[in-house]
């Protein structure tokens, strides 16, 4: 079936209790990981293309991968920009094809986020497109994601009042809230937890509206160590627990970002190969495993969203 916008998905997974999984993609393994996934459980999927993926990949090869993938399988499948953060890039992305995109402006002004935001909007609709747009500010920091630092995650949360009024100004169709997640693979210092309160009060302001929880990899101690045994050196990791994110998809989370636990997949299985036949040269004998790897983690992770066999339901 063609590329599909989040919109009947996100009214499903808020009806029933679940959220898609927005999983990041940068080349074939990962896309073909996350598809083999995503087909095998039955699954929804938003596949999310950051400023960043763009510029590594070519969106062209990324598109042609993603035309390959649906024609592939019969699922309900969304190509998403990830944090885009201009109105030409997001208008690129219309272009290009994407069926929603998302404009972050968290880090400006509540009133230029707005200006920029709905000019978006204006633009996509016109197009059949859906947007994502961002209030409050997430920790973390990623190559062209810049956020608060772990200690102060939590007093950058989104302000529900303030949401409400971001929304209907705006008319987005989503909005990423900053509830105590963070990006990347360092995000807290203390086993964290959420502000579950700040995700129920926007419920209560606005009843169906799909939130997005970004930064919500959980960053599987399983997966560290292996790193950290073939000769990584990621130390004082911390994730979001997987219970949490559980939790917040039963709520009105309807779409959970994750990509660090993918590239931790991918980097521990390289270099367990690595590590084990040091005279390995042919990529595909790494490379196949690490999709494997990734494919492994994507299911576990449908399971935790509880997307797995909701794919008919959304179609
Ligand atoms: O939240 C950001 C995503 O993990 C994408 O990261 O900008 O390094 O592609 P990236
Ligand atoms: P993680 O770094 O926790 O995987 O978050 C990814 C993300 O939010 C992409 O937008
Ligand atoms: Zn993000």
């Amino acid at each position: 079936m063609p590329l599909v916008t989040t919109e009947k998905m996100f009214r499903q997974a808020y009806e029933g209790g679940f959220a898609i999984g927005a999983f990041n993609v940068n080349n074939m393994e990962l896309m073909q990981g996350i598809i083999e996934a995503a087909k095998e459980e039955n699954a929804p999927v938003i596949l999310q293309i950051s400023k960043g993926a763009r510029a590594y990949a070519n969106i062209k090869y990324l598109r042609a991968l993603i035309d390959t993938a649906i024609a592939e399988t019969d699922l309900p499948v969304v190509m998403h920009l990830d944090h885009g953060d201009t109105f030409d890039l997001c208008q690129q992305c219309v272009q290009d094809g994407f069926t929603s995109v998302m404009i972050d402006a968290s880090h400006k002004s509540v009133k230029e986020n707005t200006a920029l935001t709905k000019s978006v909007v204006d633009y996509a609709h016109q197009h059949g497109v859906v947007v994502e747009a961002e209030i409050g500010q997430l920790g973390g920091i990623e190559e062209d994601v810049v956020g608060v630092s772990a200690d102060d995650v939590m007093s950058h949360v989104t302000d529900p009042a303030e949401a409400e009024e971001f929304v209907k100004a705006t008319g987005c169709d989503s909005l990423a809230v900053a509830c105590g997640t963070s990006h990347g693979a360092f995000k807290f210092k203390a086993e964290p937890k959420l502000a579950f309160n700040v995700i129920e009060e926007i419920g209560k302001r606005l009843p169906g509206y799909p939130l997005v929880m970004h930064g919500s990899s959980s960053v599987p101690k399983e997966f560290i160590d292996l790193i950290n045994k073939y000769g990584g050196n990621m130390p004082n990791t911390m994730g979001v627990p997987e219970e949490a994110i559980s939790k917040a998809a039963k709520m009105a989370v309807c779409k959970v970002n994750i990509d660090t636990d993918l590239r931790l997949a991918l980097t521990a299985k390289i270099r367990q190969v690595f590590a084990e036949n040091p005279a390995e040269f042919d990529p595909r004998k790494y490379l196949g495993p690490g999709r494997e790897a990734i494919k492994q983690m994507v299911k576990r992770k449908l399971h935790v969203l509880g997307c797995a066999g909701k794919a008919d339901i959304c179609r």
